[in-house]
Formats: C-alpha cells, structure tokens, sequence
C-alpha cells in the first residue's frame, strides 16, 4: 500500500493508473476504522482494480464544541488494517494542504434544503463541510465510483444530489449498516459510551423494527413517531428526531408510501446516536 500526503502527487499516481485503463474505487473516511469501513473496502475491491482510501478528521464538518479535538485517531491500526485488506493507496492529507487559505476562507460547496434538515438542523454547517471536503477528495482522486455507508443516510443522500447537480463522473455506492449483535449501527462514536449507556443503545434498533412494523399494519406515523420518542425519553435518551421520511428527498411523511425510510437521531448522556432503517411499504387500504 502505497501512502500519499500531497495531493499533486497521488493525483499524478491516479493519471498514471488512468492511462492504464484501470478503474478506480475510493472510500472516503476519517479513520479510527471499525468492520463498517472494511466492508465498504471489501466492496471497493469487487468494483474497480485499484482501491483508494483517504483518512482526513475534515475540520470543517465539525462545529465549535463538537469533538474535532477528541475524535479518535488510531493512524497505525487503521494503517495495519488497510495494508492487511490491500488497499492499493492511502491518502493522508494534513489540514494545511486541504485549507490552504485555512477553513473559514475556503471556497465551499453547498446543496441547499436538504443540508438544512434533520442533522443539519442541530449542526449548522456541519454538511456544508462534508460536501466541501467530499469535492475537493473527488477532485484529487478522481475515482471511478465512491463507496459510502448507509448508516449517514442523509449525507449519502446530499452527496447524490452534489454528484448530480455538478455533473461528477463518479457512481456512488451506499452499503447497508454493519451493527453490533444487539443492533447498534456501528460508529466510531460508540466508544465515547459509558458502559450502561452501551446497555441501552440497541433500543434505537428495536424502536426501529417495531414502529416500521407498526406503520406497516395501519398505526398512523405521527402516533408511531411520538410514543417511539417517548419510550426514547423515559429510557435515558434524549431524542432529536424519529422521524418516516421520503428516501429521496427526505422530507416528512404523514401517510405510507411504497418506499420510507425512518431516520433517528438521540443523544445518550454526551454521544449522539444516529440510525436509520430502509424499508418498503404495500400501499392499499391503510394508505390515504
Ligand atoms: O462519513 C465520514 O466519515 C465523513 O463525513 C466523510 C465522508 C469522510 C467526509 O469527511
């Protein structure tokens, strides 16, 4: 595995795989990498010849009071991990040659409305630094198709959106969440959890399964949505959002439709959670 600090010289290694018809993959992280990464590097390898991985914590996706300082870096393992995977580059920019004129001064891309909801809504700003970085890493790789997690549901689907208004020549791909044997969507976060808080966390699954299956046989989402906030609440959580969304647009359901998606988003004592399961609907006689 070869491992690329400046951009000029992996861009020059990527024309150079170009010109040897080889189609590249890139999964884009910021490290501290767990079995949810490796799957993502395990699909990139069954899509493309070479696989490129970048490691960069982007300081601009993190709002002041948020855990830029603390989020755990763990450069050797996740190193080990990727040699041991063959992965064929890393990239690991500084902040210095992403944010050349530092980040307030950067130039930013921005998709409107959608970066705007749910998340977007308690972290300003917070997607706006996601879709800066996501182009600037495109730029510099230049790959093929970009593998994503689905558990960020609303990034992937604010990168879908970039990729399509900017015209990007680049596929993406969303894999399902990789989860814990209780349910718990795996996340680097997960280890800011205190040990009863981990206890407690494979609720946000179960709610999940349950007020799906409820929505399903007729229980209306605005009664599905507000007892699984309550059954959140009287267990310790502190829930932002359980929220039956369109998958494409994301914006609020009041009635079922062949495709949902329900996003989650609760805080357990400092960590934010967040969740969401994809699943389809009949529609006839419980529908409006
Ligand atoms: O999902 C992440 O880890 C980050 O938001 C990403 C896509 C690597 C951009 O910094």
């Amino acid at each position: 595995m070869e491992v690329f600090e400046l951009p000029q010289n992996l861009s020059q290694q990527v024309k150079s795989w170009k010109k040897q018809q080889q189609r590249i993959a890139f999964v884009p992280t910021m490290g501290n990498l767990h079995a949810g990464h490796l799957s993502l590097v395990e699909k990139a390898k069954t899509v493309a010849d070479i696989v490129v991985v970048s490691i960069f914590v982007n300081p601009m996706q993190f709002s002041a009071g948020e855990d830029f300082d603390v989020y755990p870096r763990t450069l050797d393992a996740d190193k080990q991990a990727l040699e041991n995977i063959g992965v064929n580059a890393l990239f690991l920019p500084t902040n210095g040659t992403m944010y050349p004129h530092s980040v307030s001064r950067s130039t930013q891309v921005y998709v409107p409305e959608v970066s705007e909801l749910l998340c977007g809504a308690s972290r300003p700003g917070h997607f706006r630094g996601v879709t800066t970085i996501v182009n600037k890493l495109f730029n510099i790789v230049q790959p093929d198709v970009a593998i994503f997690g689905q558990k960020d549901f609303q990034q992937v689907a604010i990168i879908r959106q970039m990729v399509a208004d900017l015209f990007l020549p680049v596929e993406i791909i969303a894999l399902p969440t990789m989860r814990e044997k209780d349910g718990l969507a795996m996340s680097s976060r997960n280890q800011y959890l205190a040990e009863t808080e981990r206890e407690k966390a494979g609720l946000i699954y179960q709610l999940m399964q349950e007020m799906s299956e409820k929505v399903k046989t007729g229980v209306d989402i605005a009664s599905a949505e507000s007892e699984a906030k309550s059954i959140l609440k009287a267990s310790g959580f502190q829930p932002e959002y359980f929220s039956f969304r369109d998958p494409v647009t994301l914006q609020p359901l009041q009635h079922i439709q062949p495709d949902m998606v329900l996003l989650v988003a609760a805080k357990l004592g400092n960590t934010r959670l967040i969740d969401n399961w994809l699943f389809s609907c009949e529609v006839g006689r419980n529908s409006a």
